[in-house]
């Protein structure tokens, strides 16, 4: 059986998370899980780094301490996973959906100048897949507009733009460490920001909004976001070996474009130099067929996100060409870290026997 993807986390995690029992720590969020955020700020090149227990309450985290007021609209792709514009509904600020781009999947900046009004607050900008997409253009019009702009990066560590690793475009970024991230927690996630100011909040925000353990005075509205010390144990070791995690995925991505690049039924939009994917996705009027053969096999894939626009919750937004072509095609191929170029081999035969 190959899995369309599987948590990796390596001997050394294991035997420090033991070695960490063993000792009689004291389990909950302390001082590994700030060495974890040292590291992690330093990796991702940023000045703050708050670690949370997964990847939407960061993203609504964000959100609750940006002083923002009901009627503020918050603007998301139609292509990226559900919590992405959940995060911000569940405070109950108002989304709308910007179609995605037809060059790498990510935000469109002319969908999205045409979807900002005066109430347009926030930008939430994902790199699907560890794409990095136009951030840049996006950055612009956000300044100009004087939008605040977030990025979810829970694809994209390993994601550069240029000499700096994503999440330094706007005010604050959203990691995952869910079970088939580059880093795994099982569940955890982290904020990095350049903002004092909303560093410290966001620190208060995730301790009942109190400035220190053990001390009841809560003069700021929070709750209880901490993460464990058991969970920290894992990523930083696997943060350890990141330079061959994202060599591994990469060499994965590659590999798999090679044998397949010459099925015209199959379009893959390339990662580029500076760009980790997550996982490899295709995107074929064929998925059906191809993920049915593969099945027959044991191996598993994964249909890439529904456009947010096809689910029941966001059905009112009409009019998103681009994201309703490609994000109703689109497969996960299997892509975990210990996958074997034997195992590719087998996959592609499979699929280019499949769509021929
Ligand atoms: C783009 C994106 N944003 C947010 C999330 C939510 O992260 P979590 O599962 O850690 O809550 C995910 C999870 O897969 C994701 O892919």
């Amino acid at each position: 059986m190959i899995y369309q993807i599987r948590p990796v986390i390596g001997d050394k995690a294991k035997k420090k998370l033991i070695q960490y029992i063993k000792k009689d720590n004291w389990i909950t969020e302390h001082k590994v899980t700030y060495d974890f955020e040292k590291s992690f700020a330093k990796f991702t090149n940023s000045k703050y780094c708050i670690a949370f227990p997964n990847g939407t309450i960061t993203m609504s985290s964000i959100l609750a301490c940006l002083n923002l007021k009901k009627k503020d609209e918050i603007l998301v792709s139609n292509y990226t996973m559900v919590a992405t514009a959940n995060a911000a509904r569940f405070f109950n600020f108002k989304v709308k959906l910007v179609d995605i781009s037809n060059k790498d999947l990510c935000m469109c900046p002319n969908d999205l100048i045409r979807k900002i009004n005066k109430n347009t607050r926030v930008v939430i900008y994902t790199q699907m897949n560890g794409r990095l997409g136009q951030i840049n253009k996006i950055k612009k019009i956000c300044k100009e507009n004087s939008i605040h702009l977030i990025e979810d990066s829970a694809h994209a560590i390993g994601t550069y733009n240029s000499k700096k690793h994503v999440g330094n475009a706007g005010i604050a970024s959203s990691y995952s460490f869910s079970m088939p991230k580059l880093i795994t927690m099982g569940q955890g996630g982290a904020i990095t920001t350049n903002n004092l100011n909303l560093s410290k909040k966001l620190r208060l925000f995730k301790n009942f909004g109190r400035s220190k353990e053990g001390n009841d005075i809560h003069d700021f509205l929070g709750y209880n976001f901490r993460i464990t010390d058991m969970q920290s144990v894992i990523a930083l070791e696997q943060l350890k070996t990141i330079k061959s995690r994202i060599k591994i995925k990469k060499k994965i991505f590659k590999f798999y474009q090679n044998k397949l690049k010459e099925n015209k039924s199959i379009q893959i939009f390339d990662i580029k130099k500076n760009e980790t994917p997550w996982s490899v996705d295709i995107y074929s009027d064929k998925i059906e067929t191809i993920r049915k053969k593969l099945l027959a096999n044991n191996i598993y894939t994964r249909y890439v996100y529904p456009p947010l626009n096809t689910q029941k919750i966001y059905n009112n937004f009409k009019n998103l060409p681009v994201s309703n072509n490609y994000c109703t095609k689109g497969l996960w191929l299997p892509s975990s870290l210990d996958l074997k170029k034997k195992e590719i081999e087998k996959i592609c035969k499979i699929i280019n026997r499949a769509t021929n």
